[in-house]
């Protein structure tokens, strides 16, 4: 039947999201969710919404959510774009900033949503080669031909490159756009680039509520630039569709913003958390990057990466595992409460105990 398919839907290679369970006892440390409930103040405007005028058509320019992203980030509201998910405030970006035809650079180990835009918008793409640490090869990154797009912190290496390497990027591609996803930029250990964003016109930094604000299942996603940037974008979103998040989600994640000290709270716990997991992981013989996101990125000479994920999965626990030759070594293990982390050391150490008897 695929005389159907039009030629784009033909050369797609679409996204596998991680596996989502609905078994409520699987422990899910697989898809870097927050393991905290939102704001009660989001869910509270959420329901109040929900009982309010659902027959009306949401705010097209979403600007009390802008107002209050604006807000946080000592910008204007003019510096800010909102869209369903960071995955599609970067599908909008790809297709306004990257030209078909001419070659993308991003990091060879990145998030893999990238080379599937890549192929939907005909854009070539070239995934340049990690250092032997994991960081990004910055000086690959100089005069590229379309622009370039990396997370920071890396996904899934966890790895934040701090301010001066980006500048160094954005500086050596005047004409050009640079991306930066900041999916998991508020648990590292350094500034956003949002900071840089009067410097640079070149500058696009996306940003969710999906990790740190704990609201993935609402679909918030941002990005923060120059106007033209910006504009950019609105005429991409106005072209596809006007109301692109409705209007639960516009008035939740404005909630959301404004509630500084619950993100805060539990922004600060997810990186003791985090801080602690990766000293029990390095007790059990684990090298574990330097993370700067709600995840770790984790390897075990005595261990089999592929092993542990299906063993761990038999016992309901999740992880990821990529099958990428680059990575193969690796878990990725998103931070759960502590309660969930000290479960899964409990599987863990059964499982080595199985292994060592
Ligand atoms: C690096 C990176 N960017 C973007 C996203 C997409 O986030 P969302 O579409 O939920 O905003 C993810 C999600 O895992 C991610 O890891």
């Amino acid at each position: 039947m695929n005389k159907f398919w039009s030629s784009v839907v033909k050369r797609t290679d679409p996204y596998v999201p991680g596996e989502q369970m609905n078994d409520p006892n699987v422990i899910k440390l697989n898809t870097n969710e927050n393991p905290y409930p939102p704001s009660p103040k989001a869910v509270e405007a959420i329901v109040q919404t929900a009982k309010g005028d659902m027959q009306k058509y949401p705010s097209p320019t979403a600007d009390d959510l802008r107002e209050a992203i604006a807000h946080v980030n000592g910008l204007g509201k003019e510096n800010v774009f909102v869209g369903n998910g960071s995955d599609e405030v970067l599908a909008f970006a790809f297709y306004a900033f990257f030209e078909e035809g001419r070659t993308l650079k991003f990091p060879e180990v990145t998030y893999s949503f990238y080379p599937v835009y890549s192929k939907l918008f005909n854009i070539p793409f070239k995934a340049v080669p990690m250092n032997d640490d994991f960081t990004i090869d910055e000086e690959q990154f100089y005069d590229a031909d379309a622009g370039v797009i990396f997370p920071n912190p890396n996904a899934p290496t966890s790895i934040y490159m701090p301010l001066d390497g980006v500048e160094r990027i954005l500086n050596n591609n005047p004409d050009r756009v640079v991306i930066v996803d900041e999916a998991y930029v508020d648990f590292a250990d350094g500034p956003s680039a949002a900071t840089l964003i009067d410097k640079y016109p070149n500058l696009l930094v996306v940003q969710t509520t999906s990790k740190s604000r704990a609201l993935a299942g609402l679909r918030v996603g941002l990005a923060l630039g120059q106007p033209h940037l910006i504009e950019a974008l609105v005429r991409m979103k106005d072209s596809f569709n006007s109301y692109t998040l409705d209007q639960l989600a516009l008035n939740g994640a404005t909630a959301a913003f404004r509630d500084v000290d619950y993100f805060e709270e539990k922004r600060q716990l997810v990186i003791e958390t985090r801080e602690w997991a990766v000293e029990e992981l390095t007790k059990r013989g684990f090298t574990t990057l330097s993370s700067g996101a709600n995840f770790v990125f984790t390897t075990n000479p005595n261990i089999d990466a592929e092993a542990l994920y299906n063993r761990l999965r038999d016992r309901k626990v999740l992880i990821r595992y990529f099958s990428d030759p680059n990575i193969s070594e690796y878990v990725r293990i998103t931070i759960g409460t502590r309660e969930q982390m000290e479960a899964f050391f409990r599987h863990l150490d059964d499982l080595l105990q199985l292994k060592n008897d």
